[in-house]
């Protein structure tokens, strides 16, 4: 009985996290154990809180009104702009200082900057607008000018004022900034093998001490897979992706950088690591 109405509360959930007043109303004139009160009440308040920071990111690319804010979100999903949302939050400082290394339509960078606006900081979205070599979906850009898309989505979120794009390649764009500058590094540009390792090497030095590296397209840890994955991984590190397996030159050179040192977040295929302690240094 007790079970049943706790999956019937799962099921009202919708209705619960959009109309709290009503629910506390409701609670508060029905006389009940004090026990199984107390355990409503606390169920209502996860569902409440946990739409609250749904809202507060996902929300926000459902507010527009032409199609074209929907293909924003193209290769990240609701988890990980939850894992995402919550690497930023670790960071959060006055003035701080983002970079994004892959941009594309600026899914990613509007999650960094609606976290980062809050704290006067800055986005440096990094990328040539190319399109990443090797990934079949990234052809269209040689017809659109995905730039134009990215600033008329950004703009559209109210983002333009915290996000400066830097149009051109991740190497080129680190000799910019300063070692020790960056607050955050998050990387989802190259994912073959060769460039991604680059990029780890080009920006670890950027980051200041208790910064973050982090980055999307990480399905597992290398040491974890069967040998036949890790052979099928061995083989494929030119490639950006093995279908239904993983990112090769992401899931091993991350091994070969940080051994299992590194956070993938939970239901997600984004990864962080904080630069700190004996892992100032690195290297394979
Ligand atoms: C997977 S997409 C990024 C997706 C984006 N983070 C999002 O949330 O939708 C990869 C992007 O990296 C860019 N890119 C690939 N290699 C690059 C490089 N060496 N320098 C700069 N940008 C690069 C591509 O142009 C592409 O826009």
């Amino acid at each position: 009985m007790f079970f049943r109405r706790c999956v019937k509360l799962l099921f009202m959930e919708p209705f619960l996290s959009a109309q709290p007043g009503i629910f506390r109303k409701i609670l508060g004139k029905i006389v009940l154990i004090p026990k199984i009160k107390s355990l409503l009440e606390r169920i209502f308040q996860f569902y409440a809180d946990y739409h609250a920071s749904r809202n507060e990111i996902w929300g926000m690319f459902e507010q527009g009104k032409e199609g074209w804010i929907i293909d924003i979100r193209e290769s990240f999903s609701e988890h990980d702009a939850a894992a995402l949302k919550g690497i930023v939050d670790k960071v959060l400082k006055e003035n701080m200082i983002a970079v994004e290394i892959g941009s594309w339509k600026g899914m990613s960078t509007a999650i960094l900057a609606r976290k980062v606006k809050d704290y006067n900081g800055k986005v440096f979205a990094i990328d040539h607008w190319l399109g990443s070599e090797g990934v079949d979906q990234h052809g269209v850009a040689r017809k659109t000018d995905i730039f134009s898309v990215f600033r008329r989505n950004i703009s559209m979120l109210g983002l333009a004022n915290v996000v400066k794009p830097l149009v051109m390649d991740s190497l080129a764009a680190s000799a910019i900034f300063a070692d020790s500058t960056v607050d955050i590094v998050f990387i989802d540009g190259d994912h073959r093998y060769a460039g991604f390792k680059k990029d780890i090497e080009a920006w670890w030095p950027k980051l200041k001490e208790g910064g973050i590296i982090c980055g999307h397209d990480c399905e597992g840890y290398y040491m974890d897979y069967p040998e036949e994955v890790k052979r099928k991984i061995d083989v494929s590190l030119g490639d950006d992706y093995i279908p239904e397996t993983c990112h090769p030159g992401v899931v091993k050179a991350l091994y070969e950088y940080f051994d299992k040192d590194f956070e993938i977040m939970p239901d997600s295929v984004v990864w962080y690591l904080i630069k700190e302690g004996q892992l100032r240094r690195i290297g394979p």
